[in-house]
């Protein structure tokens, strides 16, 4: 199949749901491919799932530059969008150099920043360099701050006013999707129709043109899991078997057996023997 472009997802708008799938490493970038997946995501969910911190906060350009090039070897004909994390991102100058080295250094197919209006001066500088940008909106995880934790967004009539607003302003400076994470179904149905480039809900209900899960939970791998997310797969359990077998078969001196073991042949073992004894004082 040949590689999904930009302005091709663009064009799924009306046509066909849309599937997105975060992924942090080489491998995880080879099985989401091999899933036939049409957009990868490096999000800085990275902090968090990969990294073993508890916000997104902590993750630098350098963590999301490492992980995504590393993703990209895995899967070089998706398309992949890559998150700029917290603070990178603050005015334009900073943007545009950090979204460099990411189109540069991982081969990215554009960049993910969160936020509404206040980031259009930024948007406008890296679509000005013809680095195409992905919108986030509604629960935004760099604000987890500002939001009092991980709760639902845009509930209040005015809320979701100045959301709708976001996201037609984004719309018309040029943003090539926009995910809306936790919001309501009502709201990310409304936003779909009102705006001419795909979005991609997680949290926001069935009506977006695409959805987007985390790697973790879509697959099981999490150990807790938001009310949105629904493991296809359990994998941590069967991963967590997998490797108490080994540990029972180890100390049962069952792993390796002899097909798993590499020989020597019985005349060159007691040339050995033979040659040991010979030099020993
Ligand atoms: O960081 C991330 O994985 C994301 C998705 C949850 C949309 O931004």
């Amino acid at each position: 199949m040949a590689k999904l472009t930009i302005p091709d997802m663009i064009n799924l708008k009306g046509q066909r749901p849309i599937s997105w799938m975060t992924a942090y490493d080489f491998v995880q970038g080879q099985l989401v491919a091999a899933a036939g997946i049409d957009v990868i995501l490096v999000g800085d969910s990275l902090g968090m799932t990969t990294l073993g911190f508890n916000t997104t906060l902590p993750v630098t350009i350098d963590h999301m530059v490492h992980h995504s090039a590393a993703v990209r070897r895995g899967a070089p004909d998706t398309l992949m969008i890559v998150d700029l994390p917290f603070l990178t991102y603050t005015e334009p100058g900073q943007a545009l150099r950090n979204a460099g080295r990411v189109m540069q250094e991982t081969l990215a197919d554009g960049v993910k920043l969160e936020g509404g209006q206040a980031i259009l001066p930024v948007v406008d500088a890296l679509i000005k360099e013809s680095i195409p940008v992905i919108g986030h909106l509604g629960l935004t995880p760099q604000s987890v701050h500002r939001m009092g934790g991980y709760k639902v967004q845009a509930r209040s009539a005015e809320a979701i006013k100045v959301l709708v607003d976001d996201s037609r302003q984004l719309t018309e400076h040029g943003v090539s999707a926009i995910v809306l994470e936790g919001i309501p179904d009502r709201v990310a149905q409304y936003v779909t129709k009102e705006i001419s480039v795909p979005t991609v809900g997680i949290g926001a209900g069935a009506g977006c043109d695409g959805q987007v899960l985390v790697f973790h939970d879509c697959l099981g791998l999490s150990s807790g899991y938001p009310k949105f997310a629904r493991p296809f797969e359990d994998l941590r359990s069967r991963i967590i078997d997998g490797l108490s077998e080994y540990r029972v078969q180890v100390e049962a001196r069952t792993f390796p057996n002899d097909q798993e073991s590499y020989h020597v042949t019985d005349h060159e073992w007691a040339e050995f023997l033979s040659l040991v004894e010979s030099t020993s004082p």
